[in-house]
């Protein structure tokens, strides 16, 4: 027996509503805020990844599925969206368009990780980027534009965490004073930290360990180290965020996992458990489409994981509305009535009335049972002596209760 790769799952009928759900909140909130709908390849050049995320981070070290296809290319799956926007964003010459450019997507994203809930190998984003404008005001844009999103989508106890990491200019420093302070605790670092401190140190802030956590709690903070432009962008952000009223908190150790940010990192954490399940982040990238081959580009951008907001939705028992479906079933018995039912489904579908048409030859009980099954609201029943006298049978699935109506009245009694 096959089954579904390990880390990947079905989304059967009865899940769909959440995710028609979650995408219709996700859709709606980027027409307020002026977002239009962007698709691209759900693979790329593995370059751009190496590229973009960095190779020092764990998506590129050890996530991302890459292969040679049949024409000798090195192509990935991709492992987010950012860095496709991006190389759309150069590749169409999109800097011609009035800056900045608003564009969302929704895209399967696929990283080797292992598998637990709500860590998945194919997971599926909703994510939105805003390129071409470095003005706080935009940060504060995209960052309240994903809090709205939560709060329309009705899940309550989230936290929003903020932090800025600086630029090419003041990062460096700060890195220095970093690596120069955990110098000290080398012994004490689990063996991930020991390597990332070479490689990676802004790293050791978010390491999910307990005693580097203790470590990372009192370490410098890269707010206490930015040049004077990025500390002000930071302290205007701040201030657009409490004009907004948005319940930010500053976490110092929020770096993120993805070497392209600049300055405003965020993300939306589900109060009770923290980071070890953030619904959402993102951050700006300002280097980014510079390194990608374009003009310098300054840019910001949030993305979601669909499967972490409906997990949060089920557990904070969120009402989700059901999805519409047809209210009305043709039950028949009898060869005539058959024909009666096929022409009379084929006719109220046209008249925009949803139908499921009875098929084979089960009795009339096990046709009504299907009906009640379907929980539809309606059965009509139709058998040769109906067909004869052009009348049906309107059955009230909610009460049992059925009568004899004439054919020709049907459509108008069912659209009542
Ligand atoms: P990210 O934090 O790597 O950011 O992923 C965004 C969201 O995708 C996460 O917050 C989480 O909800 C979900 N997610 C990530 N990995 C998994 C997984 N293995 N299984 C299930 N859900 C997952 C980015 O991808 C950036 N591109 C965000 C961004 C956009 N930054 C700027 N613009």
């Amino acid at each position: 027996m096959y089954q579904a790769p390990r880390g990947t799952s079905d989304i059967l009928p009865q899940e769909q509503y959440y995710w028609r759900y979650v995408e219709t909140k996700a859709a709606n909130t980027c027409q307020l805020y002026g977002y239009e709908r962007i698709d691209f390849p759900a693979f790329e050049d593995a370059g751009l990844f190496t590229r973009s995320i960095g190779a020092e981070t764990d998506i590129v070290d050890k996530e991302m599925y890459t292969f040679e296809d049949r024409g000798g290319n090195k192509i990935t799956l991709i492992p987010e969206g950012t860095a496709s926007i991006c190389r759309a964003y150069v590749e169409h010459g999109l800097h011609n368009l009035p800056q900045p450019v608003k564009l969302y997507y929704f895209a399967s994203v696929f990283r080797y990780e292992r598998p637990q809930a709500g860590r998945y190998r194919q997971h599926h984003q909703f994510g939105y980027e805003a390129i071409g404008d470095d003005d706080p005001a935009l940060d504060a844009e995209v960052i309240n534009m994903a809090w709205q999103l939560f709060q329309s989508l009705g899940i309550p106890r989230l936290s929003l965490i903020l932090n800025s990491i600086g630029c090419k200019i003041c990062r460096p420093g700060y890195l220095a004073v970093l690596k120069n302070y955990y110098a000290n605790y080398v012994n004490e670092l689990c063996s991930d930290c020991k390597t990332r401190l070479g490689r990676n140190p802004l790293r050791l802030l978010d390491c999910k360990n307990l005693s580097c956590q203790q470590i990372a709690d009192v370490a410098p903070k890269s707010a206490d180290y930015l040049c004077q432009e990025c500390a002000e962008h930071f302290s205007q952000l701040k201030r657009y965020l409490g004009l907004l009223e948005l319940p930010f908190v500053v976490n110092h150790r929020l770096v993120r996992g993805l070497d392209y940010y600049t300055r405003t990192v965020f993300e939306v954490q589900p109060e009770a458990e923290g980071s070890q399940s953030t619904i959402g982040g993102g951050g700006r990238y300002d280097n980014l489409i510079e390194e990608l081959g374009g003009k310098p580009t300054p840019a910001i951008g949030f993305a979601t994981g669909i499967e972490r907001i409906i997990l949060n939705l089920k557990s904070q028992q969120v009402l989700v509305p059901p999805l519409p479906k047809p209210e009305v079933f043709i039950a028949h018995l009898g060869n005539d009535a058959r024909d009666e039912a096929i022409k009379l489904s084929f006719k109220l579908r046209q008249a925009g009335i949803g139908v499921i048409e009875s098929t084979g030859s089960k009795s009339l009980k096990a046709q009504l049972r299907q009906a009640n099954t379907l929980g539809v609201n309606h059965a009509v029943i139709i058998g040769d002596q109906e067909v004869k006298s052009g009348t049906v049978i309107l059955r009230d699935m909610t009460n049992a209760r059925q009568e004899a109506i004439p054919l020709a009245r049907l459509e108008e009694r069912l659209k009542q």
